[in-house]
């Protein structure tokens, strides 16, 4: 069993775009700027944020975070994003998800400019994924896909069983495999029978935030597991959706979580907002 390690290629990722955010500030004096929009007092997604940030402030990108209170309104936030669209000194827009019942969360995401959609979630950039064309892709997903990449995992031909059917993990997540040619399932909480779509994975992604889902009767022998779910149990440990202790004993590869995918999320936020940067100041040429 070999740890595909996303805190050091994290580390690594950051590295290569610390280096190209001093070439780009060298050569147009261009900063690449993040601008996040976090509503409510959730644990969780300040959590979250903050991490973003201070990832943003060990490359040397601007950022930017407006804090609003629960009750904000849909056209106070739309107000917001419309001001960071025309502002020359954001690149990259992150609407930091769940937002509260009362916010229309599909009609902010879809004002957002796609060029600036560092999130992949615009329905312009969930195309340009679909058909397979450069774009703005997800962070966990294409997370993942960078974890494959520097372990040299070969998806093609490969049975991939995507457990989770997110807009922001599994149906991205599906994409990006079948655009390498993998075969490509998608099981979700009304599929029947888990296990029997698992058993025959050679590599199984699972993103559903329940602990203990996949079991080590569930997995084939050498299967590729890729834990995306992260979870806090009773006692305040954080946790993937593997029973990772007995399912690593029957796997090839597999992440462990935390420190699989987590770390990878925001590598490739800080990835996407440098591919902003660079082709905002392209344009502005
Ligand atoms: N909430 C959970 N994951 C994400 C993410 O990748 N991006 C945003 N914006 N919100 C999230």
């Amino acid at each position: 069993m070999q740890l595909l390690d996303g805190k050091k290629l994290s580390k690594k990722i950051e590295l290569q775009v610390t280096d190209k955010v001093k070439m780009l500030k060298e050569k147009c004096g261009c900063t690449p700027g993040l601008a996040v929009i976090l509503v409510g007092q959730d644990p969780a997604s300040a959590a979250y944020v903050n991490m973003k940030k201070k990832a943003c402030d060990r490359v040397g990108f601007y950022s930017i975070t407006h804090d609003m209170p629960e009750n904000i309104s849909q056209e106070a936030i739309e107000r917001t994003i419309i001001g960071m669209n025309n502002d020359s000194s954001i690149d990259g827009i992150l609407i930091q998800l769940p937002l509260p019942k009362h916010i229309d969360t599909t009609k902010l995401l879809e004002l957002v400019d796609p060029a600036k959609d560092v999130d992949g979630f615009h329905p312009f950039n969930v195309g340009r994924l679909v058909t397979n064309l450069d774009g703005f892709v997800p962070c966990t997903p294409l997370g993942v896909m960078e974890l494959f990449k520097e372990y040299d995992i070969n998806l093609k031909g490969k049975n991939c069983v995507v457990v989770g059917a997110s807009n922001i993990v599994g149906k991205p997540m599906a994409s990006l495999l079948l655009n390498q040619d993998a075969t490509v399932e998608i099981c979700h909480i009304f599929t029947d029978d888990l296990k029997k779509h698992t058993l025959n994975a050679d590599i199984i992604l699972v993103g559903v935030g329940v602990i203990n889902l996949i079991t080590q009767d569930m997995v084939k022998d050498d299967a590729i597991i890729i834990d995306i779910g992260v979870s806090r149990t009773k006692e305040g440990k954080l946790v993937g959706d593997v029973d990772f202790e007995n399912v690593s004993k029957k796997s090839s590869y597999i992440t462990p979580s935390p420190g699989g995918v987590g770390p990878m999320t925001i590598a490739m936020l800080l990835s996407n907002t440098l591919k902003a940067a660079q082709l905002n100041a392209k344009e502005k040429k």
